[in-house]
């Protein structure tokens, strides 16, 4: 099994990718294959809602959005980092999250659909509950169920150092991967005992005017 982890911070070895090494030590310990995914610094812009994604099968800008969902594919969890930029995620996880969760799903591939995931925020002081709300909100979309951990999944600290310091914080991270690794060993005990996924229902889309 494996999971795959997406850094949505400027910085490859910053604080969020500081937390996400945690998760995923947890993860390697319990045999879980992980794989970390670095967002990057290149320009990621929003959506433009063109819908070409639904012709195509894949996102009209040839970035790390079809890059990682072509991961997705094989991956059995996910796990979602950002540090707080403003009080919410960073501008390119949001693009990246926008993009990569509408251009799967218009195209009718279903890569989280029942995959556990979970969000993380890495944030100096503050911003970490609203930054957790927006990044666990595509999850839910998405039908994925939601990891938790003993606390809300954050960190804090300016540099990585900071973030090894915030003992609580390290603790969330360790427990969250110990949690997800869990989840995944039922999802895959269930199915081998005949627990089959509930079908996917047609999404009945009623615009609040009809
Ligand atoms: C544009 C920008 C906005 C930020 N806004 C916040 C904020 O609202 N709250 C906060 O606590 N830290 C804020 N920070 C600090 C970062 O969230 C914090 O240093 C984080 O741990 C950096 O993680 P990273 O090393 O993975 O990039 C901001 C940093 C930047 C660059």
């Amino acid at each position: 099994m494996k999971v795959l982890l997406v850094n949505g911070s400027p910085h490859p070895r910053g604080c969020t990718y500081t937390a996400l090494k945690i998760v995923e030590e947890a993860l390697n310990n319990e045999g879980i294959e992980t794989e970390i995914f670095q967002v990057g610094i290149k320009p990621m812009t929003g959506c433009i809602a063109c819908m070409k994604c639904a012709e195509d099968g894949k996102c009209v800008f040839k970035d790390k959005v079809n890059e990682f969902a072509e991961l997705a594919k094989d991956a059995d969890g996910f796990v979602f980092g950002s540090p707080v930029h403003y009080a919410a995620a960073s501008g390119s996880m949001t693009s990246f999250m926008d993009r990569l969760f509408y251009s799967t799903y218009v195209s009718g591939q279903r890569l989280f659909r029942l995959k556990p995931g979970a969000a993380i925020a890495s944030a100096r002081r503050a911003g970490t509950t609203a930054t957790l709300d927006q990044l666990n909100k595509y999850m839910t979309w998405g039908e994925m169920p939601v990891v938790s951990s003993q606390y809300w999944n954050m960190v804090h600290g300016r540099t990585p150092e900071d973030v090894m310091k915030d003992e609580e914080g390290v603790q969330i991270m360790r427990v969250l991967g110990k949690n997800m690794a869990w989840v995944l060993k039922c999802k895959e005990a269930g199915l081998k005992a005949g627990i089959a996924l509930p079908e996917e229902e047609a999404r009945s889309l009623t615009d609040f005017i009809r």
